[in-house]
């Protein structure tokens, strides 16, 4: 198996991380966790791109020096990472001296090699994204490709014969039909290649923060130049090679995969290799090149303020649900969207719902009742097991190959069918039917297991994206957490692994729901104010002594004002004061001493589940509630019955036929308001 290799782009140091750069940095992050899982030899490289005119002038604006600038911003990008669990293997810095070295060495191997002259650059350069810029992509004094100011410049500069490389990287390219993913940013570099390729200015005599020119300390060297060989710098000791890490990671023995944004992949695919030609050093594997996020469908921006640091996020919907949201949200390779709303969507629904829920349904009730907490083994199995083991394989097989190509959006949704599938099965096979109090049928264990078997392989498939909740979904299991070791592919392939008899571990509730106000509260953590509640006009200070009608606000007062409703109908007012809310049944028990009331255990949304009283137990036995969403009233007073205390009431219907709950027919959200 080949060593792989995994770098995100290198970071400007001239503000502080925000989630355009956690998204670069996750999809990494996610490749390696995943090349881990499958027992590759792995490395992590990320860092910081701190010299250039940009770094320089913000550090002047600052009073500082350009280090002492630089030193101040590196703690935000260490610990934004650690907040999105990315867990690399080393942080290269510009300024590094090991990296300072092997730079000055590519630089005299391409003048050894012809590669670099000294001429004079007469253009247009942009110091905000430290590029030259031609004329005729400029428009209005800017770069038409990414808006930023262009300034002229003439000066005396090196440049990098890139002339000369055409031919080379075309018949590279050809070779290496899978060098730039996805297709279409490759089809623009082949594109920009083919166009005739110009020598590139590769030294600046005016920007004094930067690499010295070797012989020549007046110029200082390109950013660019500086910052992409990173990539090699930090496998190597200084200018020498001569190191395991290069030995190992470097191609041809290792694979080499950068993972960037896609507005400088020309950067990475056209410049970078022609430099490496140039020094005669073999070439990456591959460039990933990802799409660009908007904010709420907002291009990010200084003048939009949404440059949102992910740290605020992360500490308000947890590291993993961030992490999975940028994965599952925005295809690797393709533009998308950040939403707060669809963020808490996905919270809700593909995790609270989905996978909390599966775990909850059988780990925290199921397994503990009739189990005593351990392993059931598995009896004989029907097709309804058949079809999860089935869709088991399914999504292991697929997302693998996603994975292998990756595409996280696409192996995720492969490994929903597996969430859903289970989630369905439990549904079919009703197992609190199947337990009777101490009771239970021996076909109750074949449940069990399958769901619990299910869980274990999601907690491998989901390790790569969200490796802190697949380890308590692990824990509650009973298992360790998951040990990516080398030369052991431990994607899941071989239903029954779970032993019959481990004792689980009943936890937290993975995702557990917000009510309305909690969800108020995580969006405030944000940083996002919600309107108020319930359609209310938003709360005010009332002009407290100007006339009635002068006022232009609808408050409370003016409400009553409106012409009375005829007797016997009431107002929407009257009933959204009435808060009923869908629960999702967790647990039930008879009430001793009573045949008609009902313990019920519900989740309404809230941080603990609610213990409702319902005097329905002629007609249900409490078992057959679990896993059952009914409508409850949920701003009543607590009422006290039979020794124990009802905060709620469940809704239901009777006549001569019976009496029935009040249930959708769809698996909707718990905690949503009925109306
Ligand atoms: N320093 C260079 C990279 C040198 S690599 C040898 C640079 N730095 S950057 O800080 O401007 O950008 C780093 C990464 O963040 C890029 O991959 C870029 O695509 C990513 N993002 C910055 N804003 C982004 C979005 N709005 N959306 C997604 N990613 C974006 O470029």
């Amino acid at each position: 198996m080949r060593p792989q290799y995994f770098t995100t782009p290198i970071y400007y140091v001239n503000g502080k991380p925000h989630i355009g750069h956690a998204y670069s940095t996750v999809a990494t992050d996610l490749l390696v966790r995943y090349a881990k899982v499958r027992g590759h030899h792995t490395r992590f490289l990320t860092g910081t791109d701190e010299h250039g005119q940009k770094v320089e002038r913000k550090a002047t604006e600052e009073g500082l020096s350009p280090k002492a600038f630089v030193d101040r911003l590196i703690p935000d990008f260490v610990s934004a990472w650690k907040a999105m669990g990315c867990e690399y293997d080393d942080f290269i810095r510009t300024t590094d001296a090991r990296h300072e070295a092997f730079v000055a060495e590519l630089w005299k191997r391409s003048v050894a090699n012809g590669d670099i002259y000294l001429g004079e650059y007469e253009g247009w350069y942009s110091a905000a994204d430290e590029a030259y810029v031609t004329e005729k992509d400029i428009e209005n004094g800017r770069s038409k490709e990414t808006g930023a100011l262009v300034e002229k410049v003439k000066e005396p500069t090196y440049f990098f014969r890139l002339s000369g490389y055409g031919d080379r990287l075309m018949t590279f390219y050809e070779t290496h039909p899978d060098f730039v993913v996805p297709d279409g940013r490759f089809n623009e570099v082949k594109s920009f290649v083919k166009e005739g390729l110009r020598d590139l200015a590769v030294s600046r005599p005016s920007v004094r923060w930067g690499i010295p020119v070797p012989g020549d300390p007046e110029h200082t060297i390109y950013v660019w130049f500086d910052a992409l060989s990173n990539y090699v710098s930090a496998l190597c000791n200084g200018a020498s090679m001569d190191t395991p890490n290069y030995q190992t990671f470097w191609p041809p023995t290792g694979r080499a995969v950068h993972v960037m944004g896609k507005e400088i992949t020309r950067f990475h695919a056209v410049y970078w290799p022609a430099f490496l030609m140039s020094a005669g050093l073999p070439l990456p594997t591959q460039i990933l090149a990802h799409g660009w996020m908007t904010v709420n469908g907002e291009k990010m921006s200084k003048t939009a303020g949404n440059f949102l640091p992910p740290e605020p996020i992360a500490d308000a919907v947890g590291t993993d649900t961030l992490r999975y949201y940028f994965m599952r949200e925005i295809a690797l390779g393709q533009d998308g969207d950040f939403s707060h709303k669809n963020l808490l969507a996905r919270y809700h629904g593909d995790l609270g719902n989905g996978l909390g829920n599966l775990l909850n349904r059988m780990v925290a009730s199921i397994v503990q009742k009739s189990f005593d907490g351990f392993v059931p083994a598995a009896g004989e199995i029907t097709e309804l097991e058949t079809t999860v083991i089935e869709t088991a394989k399914r999504a292991s097989d697929n997302s693998r190959k996603h994975l292998d190509a990756m595409q996280p959006h696409k192996a995720l949704e492969a490994i929903w069918e597996l969430v859903s599938a289970t989630n369905k099965y439990i549904d079919l096979t009703e197992p609190w039917k199947l337990a009777k109090g101490d009771e239970h049928t021996p076909r109750l264990g074949t449940v069990a297991y399958t769901v619990l078997e299910a869980l274990r392989w999601l907690s491998v498939m989901l390790w790569p994206v969200m490796p802190t909740k697949s380890d308590a979904i692990r824990d509650q299991l009973g298992l360790t957490p998951l040990m990516p070791t080398v030369s052991l592919d431990l994607w899941p392939s071989v239903w029954g692994g779970l032993a019959a008899g481990t004792k689980t571990r009943p936890g937290a509730a993975l995702f557990p729901r917000f009510d309305e106000d909690g969800e108020r509260a995580v969006m405030a953590r944000m940083g996002v104010e919600l309107p108020p509640k319930d359609g209310a006009a938003p709360k005010k200070a009332k002009p407290e002594k100007a006339p009635k009608a002068a006022s232009t606000e609808t408050t409370s007062e003016t409400k009553t004002d409106k012409p009375a409703l005829p007797e016997g109908l009431i107002g929407i007012d009257d009933l959204m004061k009435v808060e009923m809310k869908l629960g999702l049944v967790l647990a039930g028990e008879r009430v001793p001493k009573s045949d008609k009331l009902l313990e019920l255990k519900i989740d309404i949304g809230e941080a603990e589940p609610r213990t409702i009283l319902a005097g329905i137990g002629q007609h249900y036995e409490p078992e057959a509630l679990v896993g059952r969403r009914l409508a409850v009233v949920a701003n009543l007073p607590p009422r006290p019955m039979m020794g124990r205390v009802s905060q709620g009431m469940v809704l239901a219907v009777s006549d001569a036929n019976g009496l029935s709950v009040l249930s959708p027919d769809k698996d909707i959200t718990p905690g949503v308001r009925v109306k």
